[in-house]
């Protein structure tokens, strides 16, 4: 970060207050207001957080007019075509490319992780049998810090990176494991000679009376889908993990808050959301109606999967996501699916609508990841579990970031308060 050669003032009651302004690689200049209460005793209001940077990250750059999404420099556009997942791990998780040697290394690593404990099969079977994903996913994460204690300590470099690996490998063992066990089959253990996306998909899709073969073409859609999720800046997810953190709580405490967020519909909830709305739209000649909805400022209604806090131009995770669909949807044979169908026709008939077009309104990634998952044979209850396990990395990324900045304080916004006045107590006889 370097101080730039502006400064920004502002005159409060005649008084005119200097601040300094500061220069990112990419993107706007910002204001450093650190010192704005201290100085000018008073608050800036953001609610959303919609000006306010919160923190200084080297890791993930986005730039929503341009559609452009950078991971340590490198457009995502070249990562999904040319490296995959676990490498775009290794780029976020030490911010440059691994030498070949670097790379099988870590590859192994992660992979001679991926077993869990056997005793957390116990917990897993304290949920209900038809439980969400997400939500046993959420207690089984935040119940990795009674199982893994000797890597719970934050100031321990060590314990820190052995965290993250756990995380990193242990994720799809427990998405898968949440999924198997919401459909009462029996849990399929990792196998280390199937790569991370091959792997996942076993444990989702085989079982122990039946030989199941990994379709390469569909690992790639896997490994491809999880890369376009690794991370994306100081979104909701990533900002909770940030701020969780911030009061020293130990990484698999921070990364189940994480998943937690990332679970509401207007997050990573939207892929699950926006394939139950084209279920609910049904055919292709009910389109007109829900647009006509999602329209309509007196409903609550809004089109899923369309819209994007930074991207106002277009999603570039959704692009490569669209020719990844594409490519699935050819290889599976299913293209005249009737969910499909509406997805391609909803798509067409939104972005010619002056509406959308007027609020920038375009297919997200979650719109298309959402097709390839169900084309794949996952259920919508999966969508959302895959997406974190995808982001574990950014949340996991940013947490070992966040530990490592000097400038480190607890999170503790402040507020705008709007309540009563200071008054006194009424005894309930005068009330
Ligand atoms: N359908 C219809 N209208 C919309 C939509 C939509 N999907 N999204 C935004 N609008 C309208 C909204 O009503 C508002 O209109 P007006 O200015 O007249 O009040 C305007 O567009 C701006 O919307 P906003 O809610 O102020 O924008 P935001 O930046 O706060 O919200 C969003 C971004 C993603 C929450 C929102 O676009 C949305 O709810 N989209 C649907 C959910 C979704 O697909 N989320 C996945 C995001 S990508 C994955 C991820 O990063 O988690």
């Amino acid at each position: 970060m370097a101080e730039s050669n502006r400064t920004a003032s502002f005159t409060l009651d005649g008084k005119s207050h200097e601040l300094p302004v500061l220069s990112p690689t990419e993107g706007p200049d910002v204001v450093d207001i650190r010192k704005l209460y201290s100085n000018a005793d008073v608050f800036t209001y953001d609610p959303g957080f919609t000006s306010t940077a919160a923190c200084e990250s080297a890791i993930t750059f986005i730039d929503g007019d341009e559609g452009v999404l950078l991971h340590r420099g490198y457009p995502i556009g070249q990562l999904a075509e040319k490296s995959h997942y676990l490498e775009v791990c290794y780029l976020l998780l030490y911010g440059e490319l691994p030498s070949a040697d670097k790379l099988e290394t870590f590859e192994t690593t992660v992979t001679r992780h991926t077993m869990i404990h056997e005793q957390m099969h116990n917990f897993f079977r304290g949920f209900r049998r038809d439980a969400h994903p997400m939500a046993t996913m959420v207690g089984v994460v935040g119940a990795m810090s009674a199982f893994y204690h000797d890597s719970t300590d934050i100031n321990d470099s060590w314990q820190r990176e052995v965290a993250s690996f756990r995380l990193i490998a242990k994720m799809p063992t427990i998405a898968a494991m949440a999924y198997k066990y919401s459909i009462g089959q029996p849990f399929i253990y990792p196998r280390n000679d199937l790569d991370y996306a091959a792997n996942f998909l076993n444990m989702c899709f085989s079982v122990p009376s039946e030989r199941y073969d990994v379709d390469p073409i569909l690992a790639r859609a896997m490994d491809r889908i999880f890369t376009l999720h690794a991370d994306h800046e100081q979104n909701a997810s990533t900002s909770t993990v940030r701020l969780a953190s911030s009061s020293g709580a130990n990484p698999f405490a921070c990364i189940a808050a994480g998943i937690a967020c990332l679970w509401g519909p207007a997050h990573g909830g939207a892929n699950q959301a926006c394939l139950e709305m084209l279920r609910q739209i049904g055919t292709v000649d009910r389109i007109p109606e829900f647009i006509a909805r999602a329209k309509d400022k007196d409903d609550p209604f809004r089109l899923m999967g369309f819209g994007h806090r930074v991207y106002k131009n277009f999603d570039p995770r959704a692009t490569v996501m669209k020719q990844s669909a594409d490519e699935v949807l050819e290889l599976l044979g299913i293209e005249d699916n009737p969910t499909l169908q509406v997805a391609k026709e909803l798509e067409k008939q939104a972005l010619a609508d002056p509406y959308f077009a007027e609020k920038k309104l375009f297919p997200n990634v979650d719109f298309y990841s959402g097709i390839i998952l169900e084309a794949m044979g996952f259920p919508t209850s999966m969508f959302t579990p895959i997406f974190a396990l995808s982001r574990t990395v950014g949340w996991i990324s940013q947490w070992k970031e966040q530990l490592s900045d000097p400038a480190l304080k607890i999170g503790r916004p402040r507020q705008l308060y709007t309540g009563a006045a200071q008054r006194d107590y009424v005894d309930v006889e005068n009330r």
